[in-house]
């Protein structure tokens, strides 16, 4: 009888039941997707009863083409960082607050102070950011104590449905460690930021590591799913360190680099070794043993995506890439910082904004359109370096998202980055990522790296061109000098509006 696994991701846009075989072969995949809402300027919530509305249907499908009796276990992966509150009864206590919510900056600023910025980013492995689940559960705290009374439990939104499914309160380390309460280098809940917050530590869910089984699904989505009562669930991981199981990347020094509306740099390390100025973060990895380090871009294709909509809107891609290739490297002198939505890594500055730097009379649409290209890439070696700084040294990386489809900007980012770039057969990312961690907890593969081995392969690779560093390195330097030359007035322009 073949084995067969399941992968669910809670993403923003939409919940995915994904069912792959041992071997990674991709049997059945549905998804559904849910609505996002901005109440007030800065929030950004969700109704968590939409994530198990989505998931419940897209399971029942999933199980109209694979038998549940040969599902052997389940992996879960969603967005990170999310607020569920739920009362004693399980019952959800207000929307949830979304990774994307940028409320909680006072609540951030007041913690720091009162641990020290250098002793807290080596706690909890990166600065504390209003994206975090930490610093929304204090605003809750202090803005809603009528919710906060009520509270019994916070999970993050995968781990709604690890609830929904079984009863269980349970996040795993790689997930648990965004809520910016870990204390990362030991795996556990640190009751000083805890304590600093002023939150009780029994609202915290149980931690477990990604491929143990922790849960098993009840009689009451059993009913609801067609799964199977009993079916083990493993504990999972976020998004981003889903997805890097899911690209391959298991062991240390390996890099994945994703370039989709934002940018993720992403990588394995075998010690605990947070950026001392918390410009990375250092969370516990999705393996044991192992942490990953992550640094995001914000608006990496995604600035893209906004100049062609502003000033390129009748050119096609195929035409833009035909005048970008034209332009010289480094845009004849011009500069983009692609900072349109401020920047999370390796500037953590909500006030940062976008430029073109250096514009003369000679430059053109093509070559404005080449600077976005080359900014975004320099945005993403900016975190490869600090990466590096780490200790991790690739001699390659794994390359994924909506930027790598013009091969233009492919070989502009293989020549930044210096190394190569390849792909790889797997294209369902973080949901295949969960199922492959399913696959190790029930022991049908021994570890992850093993699974990787047998599932994932590398499909094609650019390599740099011998010529570029010299002409890329040049201006990348400059590049380093364009934040801090504009940070305060980026910052000021913010306030005038
Ligand atoms: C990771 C992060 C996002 C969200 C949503 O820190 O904030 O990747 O998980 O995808």
């Amino acid at each position: 009888m073949t084995q067969y696994f399941i992968g669910i991701d809670v993403s923003t846009t939409a919940s995915k039941a994904l069912v792959i075989d041992a071997e990674g072969n991709i049997i059945a995949t549905k998804s559904y997707p849910h609505a996002l809402s901005t109440p007030q300027p800065l929030w950004s919530e969700q109704d968590p009863h939409e994530w198990w509305d989505a998931t419940s249907h897209a399971l029942r499908d999933v199980l109209e083409i694979v038998p549940a009796d040969q599902i052997v276990a389940i992996g879960l992966t969603g967005q990170m960082h999310g607020l569920t509150a739920l009362d004693a009864h399980g019952d959800i206590l207000r929307p949830a607050i979304l990774w994307n919510d940028q409320r909680s900056g006072a609540q951030c600023n007041a913690v720091t102070e009162k641990i020290g910025d250098k002793r807290l980013y080596q706690i909890v492995g990166t600065r504390m950011l209003p994206g975090f689940t930490g610093p929304k559960m204090r605003w809750v705290i202090e803005n809603e104590p009528e919710v906060a009374q009520k509270i019994s439990k916070v999970l993050l939104p995968k781990d709604y449905i690890r609830y929904r499914l079984s009863g269980a309160h349970v996040t795993d380390v790689a997930d648990g460690s965004g809520y910016g309460l870990m204390d990362v280098g030991n795996r556990t809940w640190s009751q000083e930021v805890l304590a600093a917050f002023e939150i009780p530590a029994s609202w915290m869910p149980d931690l477990c590591e990604s491929s143990e089984i922790c849960a098993y699904v009840n009689e009451v989505s059993a009913a609801a799913t067609g799964l199977k009562v009993g079916t083990p669930i493993v504990g999972g991981a976020g998004d981003q360190p889903a997805g890097g199981i899911g690209s391959g990347i298991v062991a240390p020094g390996q890099v994945s680099l994703t370039i989709g509306t934002s940018g993720v740099a992403y990588a394995l390390n075998n010690h605990y070794s947070p950026e001392p100025e918390g410009r990375l973060h250092t969370f516990c990895g999705p393996i044991p043993g192992t942490w990953f380090h992550m640094g995001v871009m914000l608006s990496a294709a995604g600035s893209f995506r906004w100049f062609k909509d502003e000033f390129a809107s009748g050119m096609t891609y195929d035409q833009i890439n035909a005048a970008v290739e034209k332009i010289k490297r480094g845009s004849e002198g011009l500069l983009f910082a692609p900072y349109l939505t401020g920047e999370r890594n390796p500037h953590p500055d909500p006030y940062a904004r976008g430029a073109f730097v250096g514009l003369t009379i000679r430059h053109t649409l093509p070559h404005l359109a080449r600077a976005v290209m080359e900014g975004v890439a320099y945005g993403m070696r900016d975190n490869l370096e600090l990466l590096r700084a780490q200790g991790i040294q690739p001699i390659d990386a794994v390359v994924s998202g909506g930027a790598i489809n013009s091969s233009v900007w492919r070989q502009m980012i293989t020549d930044i980055m210096q190394m190569p770039l390849y792909t790889v057969n797997t294209t369902e990312g973080a949901a295949f990522g969960a199922a492959v961690l399913s696959t190790v907890g029930s022991g049908v593969w021994s570890d992850v790296a093993t699974a990787c081995q047998a599932m994932v392969r590398k499909v094609d690779e650019t390599r740099p061109n011998s010529d570029s560093l010299v002409d890329y390195d040049r201006f990348y330097k400059i590049f380093g000098d364009v934040y801090p030359s504009l940070q305060s007035i980026s910052a000021d322009l913010s306030f005038l509006e």
